[in-house]
């Protein structure tokens, strides 16, 4: 019998004890929302945008209406673990980002990039010109994500709104024009 050096005894003992080392999750699926998602999207809503996430009565008209740029991430669980939400405007060209979030354990992972880019490309594809979107001004993660896609602060000035939501709630507002969308 031939004797193991005592290192290598120790790190054959230790593999076969010690649990593996818990891996990444893997990436939720992006998709476009369905009806049967509302209560799971709205308990998201809530999760990440507390007391001014949207009532459930109208989360339900927005699916209503914009449910082709209501893109969910699915974890597979029956968790979602994030969501965009885009409204257009048949007249102007215009579009609206009414909604963007991910679940703070899944961030910094490109999810917020991923689910913005998507819903550009559907936006684009179906004739919009512009997107528009409001955020707070101290929101520097959703800035610095915008400014990354592209939008600017919207002129005159330098896109601050003071009061754009009711006193005291300043908003800023970003635009991105969408080539090819004209
Ligand atoms: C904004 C939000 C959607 C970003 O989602 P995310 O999945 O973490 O973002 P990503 O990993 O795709 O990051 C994309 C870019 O955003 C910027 N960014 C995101 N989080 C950031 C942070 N905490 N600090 C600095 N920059 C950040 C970076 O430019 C990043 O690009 P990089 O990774 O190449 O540096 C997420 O922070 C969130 O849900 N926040 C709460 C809800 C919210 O504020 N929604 C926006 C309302 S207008």
């Amino acid at each position: 019998m031939t004797a193991e050096p005592l290192e290598r005894a120790l790190d054959h003992d230790e593999r076969l004890t010690r649990p593996t080392p818990l891996s990444e999750p893997p990436p939720p699926l992006l998709r476009t929302a369905r009806e049967s998602d509302l209560p799971e999207l709205q308990r998201l809503d809530e999760e990440v945008f507390r007391e001014v996430a949207y009532p459930a009565f109208l989360l339900r008209q927005l699916y209503d209406l914009y449910a082709e740029h209501l893109l969910v991430l699915d974890d597979g669980d029956g968790r979602l673990r994030g969501y965009v939400l885009a409204a257009t405007t048949a007249i102007s060209r215009d579009s609206w980002i009414l909604g963007l979030c991910v679940t703070e354990d899944r961030r910094r992972h490109g999810l917020g990039r991923e689910l913005m880019e998507e819903v550009l490309k559907r936006l684009r594809r179906c004739g919009t010109a512009r997107v528009r979107l409001t955020v707070e001004p101290a929101n520097g993660a959703a800035i610095l994500l915008y400014r990354s896609l592209g939008f600017c602060p919207e002129q005159p000035g330098d896109g601050l709104r003071p009061d754009y939501f009711g006193p005291g709630e300043d908003r800023l507002v970003m635009c991105l024009a969408l080539p090819g969308g004209d």
